[in-house]
């Protein structure tokens, strides 16, 4: 990835993080983001109305995506953190030619890539939508840094509707998930990585499938250390005390990202409907 001349002195610590997904998926991002880094304000923004983004075509991801992140861009914030594995496989070019000059972006597919090609020996499973096996993104990252490891991908493109649709602990969940991870693509997987943002909702049920055989890569932490240290570097950690806001805007307004947005960040947070 080509990098353009930066310049972030213009920013301040106490702007918030842009991050943005196309439904609740990058609530595990931003939940994590919370947990480690509890003093910055964040701005959400899932697109609801367009979701899923999976089983769009790349032209249609990057409008999506360049429009939320000029959107971000105009409430302020002094970094994007792209919470959607699909976005960052079609449009991470188009997002940083718009705004890599002004302020950092952070995707979700290239630190993981990094860490796991650094820190895993082994066979590496990848299930994620449609649209981000199609770029093979993941294989190349993983296999730029290390190109011994073996990476098999998997589409499985029903569960993204059946997490927005609340399907938790849902035998119909259950029987994609079986059906899914039974595929002989992913037969002698020793980790996997789970290649869209909504999967970690859905950790029990995937972890429960393989007991203790396979290491489930937790990315969403590995994202918010990646954010961390990006701020760190630029001196943009927000170190006000006198507690962050949370704003969620939302394309469509739906019962199930109210109810996860509510159960990760309280009761009192701001829901707004935006239609780009
Ligand atoms: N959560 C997203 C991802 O990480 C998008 C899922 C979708 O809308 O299909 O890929």
């Amino acid at each position: 990835m080509k990098t353009k001349k930066q310049d972030f002195s213009h920013l301040s610590p106490n702007q918030p993080i842009g991050i943005f997904d196309s439904g609740v998926g990058g609530l595990t991002v931003a939940k994590e983001i919370k947990r480690l880094l509890p003093q910055e304000n964040l701005i959400y923004f899932g697109d609801t109305k367009h979701l899923p983004y999976g089983d769009k075509s790349k032209e249609a991801i990057i409008g999506y995506a360049t429009r939320i992140t000029e959107f971000l861009l105009e409430k302020n914030c002094k970094a994007i953190v792209i919470a959607c594995n699909t976005a960052t496989a079609n449009a991470l070019k188009e997002v940083l030619d718009l705004v890599a000059e002004k302020i950092p972006v952070i995707d979700v597919i290239n630190p993981v890539a990094e860490k796991v090609s650094y820190e895993i020996h082994t066979n590496v499973g990848v299930i994620a939508t449609k649209a981000t096996v199609n770029s093979g993104l993941y294989k190349k990252s993983i296999r730029k840094h290390n190109k011994f490891i073996k990476v098999d991908e998997l589409a499985t493109p029903l569960l993204v509707p059946a997490i927005e649709e609340g399907f938790k602990n849902h035998p119909v969940t259950h029987s994609i998930i079986y059906n899914y991870l039974s595929n002989k693509k992913l037969k002698n997987i020793e980790t996997l990585i789970l290649g869209c943002t909504h999967y970690p909702l859905l950790l029990e049920e995937i972890k429960q499938f393989y007991g203790n055989r396979v290491r489930v890569i937790d990315s969403p932490s590995i994202v918010a250390n990646q954010l961390k240290m990006i701020l760190d570097k630029h001196h943009l950690l927000n170190t006000d005390n006198s507690g962050a806001t949370y704003q969620f805007f939302l394309s469509d307004l739906t019962k199930n990202f109210e109810k996860i947005s509510r159960k990760f960040f309280g009761n009192s947070i701001d829901l707004q409907l935006k239609v780009l």
